[in-house]
């Protein structure tokens, strides 16, 4: 049983990548062999409409044919029982790394077929964890979860699961007072990261765990 965690922050440290951390490790407790990759280590493009995915007879089952530094962890995922991608929210969105890698991973799983439309013939359970300085009272107000769906419904229609997790009002910086900052108060954050941000790592811990056990039951 392997899991695969793909870190879609530039920061390797820091909130998505504890998160990330945290899914692992129930997903270790639930059994799986886990392995975490942080996506910027790769140089890489999106898709690049080649359509080698979709021609008749093609055979390159469900593995995008456009060879870059993202390949190894295209073959990764291509492989793995269970799939959590953690990105931090960027101006109302995933990264652009984390929209590159989706469109690399998805699109050559997708069928041009309105009775069949994913070559994934098991049920791949996958998460989608997101991260954000956005308060959690604010987040429906700013339409977060309507704008950030179709990376979830994609990932639903073609894997067969998807699970959303969000972690708001993050701390962004170690030390607030060095920042041109009014906007967020560096005090709040602090305390937010110690009171809240253990729940969000206990529902990540847990979400990896579930993601497993889903995989095993499939
Ligand atoms: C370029 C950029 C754009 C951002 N845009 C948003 C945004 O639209 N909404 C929001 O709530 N937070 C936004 N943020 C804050 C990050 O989503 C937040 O700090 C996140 O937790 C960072 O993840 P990390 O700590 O794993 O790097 C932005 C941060 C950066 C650097």
């Amino acid at each position: 049983m392997k899991a695969l965690f793909i870190n879609g922050s530039p920061r390797k440290n820091w909130n998505t990548f504890k998160l990330l951390e945290s899914a692992m490790k129930g997903a270790a407790e639930a059994g799986a062999e886990g392995e975490l990759i942080n996506l910027y280590d790769n140089a890489f493009k999106g898709c690049i409409s080649c359509f080698a995915c979709k021609l008749k007879n093609n055979k390159t089952n469900g593995l995008c044919a456009f060879k870059d530094a993202l390949t190894p962890t295209l073959e990764k995922a291509r492989a793995a029982d269970v799939i959590v991608i953690g990105s931090p929210v960027y101006f109302s969105n995933p990264t652009g790394v984390v929209r590159a890698f989706i469109e690399r991973l998805l699109f050559p799983v997708l069928r041009y077929d309105l009775n069949d439309r994913t070559l994934i013939k098991k049920i791949v359970p996958t998460a989608m964890i997101y991260t954000m300085n956005c308060p959690e009272d604010y987040m429906e107000q700013v339409n977060y979860p309507v704008l950030l769906s179709p990376n979830d419904q994609a990932l639903k229609m073609l894997f067969g699961y998807c699970e959303t997790l969000y972690s708001c009002d993050t701390r962004q910086f170690t030390d607030y007072s060095r920042y041109d900052v009014t906007m967020f108060n560096g005090e709040h954050k602090v305390k937010h990261q110690a009171e809240q941000f253990p729940k969000d790592l206990e529902k990540a811990f847990e979400l990896g765990k579930r993601l497993v056990e889903k995989a095993i039951k499939n």
